[in-house]
């Protein structure tokens, strides 16, 4: 983010705050960007503002949002976990959410090198020599009572992730040890954690994870939701090509590859700017959606069945390997040596019965 941006008090302007909010920062006090807390004066991060619609996959919408739900004043609202595999739609979702309660919206991208301060309060060295401290996302989000997406939270060391746990219980505050004060959080903060089912990412404490509750699912859309995604995203592109990119991801959903709608998304982008490239030899739609998903998804994409079957080999496939024969022979294989064994297990089992 660009933090040498003045940040204007409209940004602010368009937002309802909640009715219930004697504890969150009125915008009325929002000078500049700046708020004051205990004497520390803070400069805000800029809310996020996105068109966020959901399609489809109601279910899992209405899930998140129940978590927010506070049923009484003393009871407290929950931060989910949103997973899946990359590019299925968790920010999207979270986005949406907020949008539907009509919250201000922030959003941190956790990275491996985030620091606890990176998470809270960092200092600036100014102009003048003086130190200005700058609130992060998260940290804006808990003084103004908005939302804070805390996105791809499993690429964070757990160092980060403890100085947030008196925010994720009961508790519902931080320390900043740089600016040496301590925020409440606001009543109206929510928040939510997206997670991506990847290998880049940390194991994060069991602790952490007992205060990341419940664990909401993002699975693969529908066929028909996921030809309404990609039409919403790209009003412009053909109905043909939206066709073919749709039944591409959904024979990869059925054979449990990992490509996503994003994946459908940058596909198409790219076969519909090399089709409009050049005129006077136009690409046809075929040759550019074939040479997109080479480019975009990768060789491997082209064939999706043998990617699929590899893909089983390397991951045990649905039989845990037994011995060293099953390195050189499929389990199937009449010439596996353990094969026999197992047929007369099965008739042994038979006999049982
Ligand atoms: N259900 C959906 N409704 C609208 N857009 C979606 C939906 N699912 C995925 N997308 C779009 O697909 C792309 C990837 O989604 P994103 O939320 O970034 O995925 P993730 O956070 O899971 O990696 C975005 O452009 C997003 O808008
Ligand atoms: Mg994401």
């Amino acid at each position: 983010m660009d933090r040498g941006t003045r940040f204007k008090n409209d940004e602010f302007a368009g937002m309802t705050q909640p009715e219930n909010r004697d504890d969150s920062v009125p915008i009325s006090e929002i000078r500049e960007g700046h708020v004051e807390v205990d004497g520390v004066r803070l400069k805000l991060s800029h809310p996020y503002h996105s068109p966020g619609q959901w399609i489809g996959q109601q279910e899992v919408l209405m899930q998140l949002l129940a978590c927010w739900i506070t049923v009484d004043e003393n009871d407290l609202p929950l931060t989910p976990r949103l997973t899946g595999p990359p590019g299925v739609g968790k920010t999207q979702l979270a986005i949406a959410a907020a949008e539907a309660q009509k919250r201000p919206l922030f959003i941190y991208q956790c990275t491996a090198d985030t620091r606890p301060e990176d998470l809270l309060i960092t200092p600036v060295l100014s102009q003048g020599g003086q130190i200005s401290y700058h609130a992060s996302p998260l940290v804006t989000a808990m003084l103004v009572g908005g939302v804070c997406i805390l996105d791809e939270g499993n690429r964070m060391n757990e160092k980060s992730w403890a100085s947030l746990a008196p925010l994720l219980d009961g508790r519902r505050y931080i320390e900043s040890i740089v600016a040496g004060i301590t925020i409440p959080a606001a009543s109206e903060f929510r928040s939510a954690v997206t997670m991506n089912q990847d290998e880049s990412t940390f194991e994060i404490p069991d602790y952490i994870m007992s205060r990341l509750q419940p664990t909401l699912p993002v699975g693969f859309p529908s066929k028909q939701d996921e030809m309404a995604i990609l039409q919403y995203h790209l009003p412009f592109a053909k109905a043909e090509m939206l066709a073919m990119t749709v039944e591409f991801l959904q024979h990869s959903h059925e054979l449990k590859l990992d490509f996503s709608p994003r994946d459908g998304i940058n596909l198409l982008r790219f076969a519909i700017k090399r089709m409009i490239q050049d005129p006077a030899h136009p690409v046809n739609s075929d040759e550019a959606w074939q040479e997109a998903l080479e480019k975009c998804l990768g060789e491997d994409a082209i064939d999706l069945e043998s990617l699929a079957q590899r893909r089983r080999r390397t991951l045990g496939g649905d039989a845990v390997p037994l011995g060293l024969a099953d390195l050189f022979f499929d389990l199937n294989d009449p010439m596996h040596p353990d094969r026999e064994d197992l047929d007369e297990e099965d008739d042994q089992e038979d006999d049982d019965f």
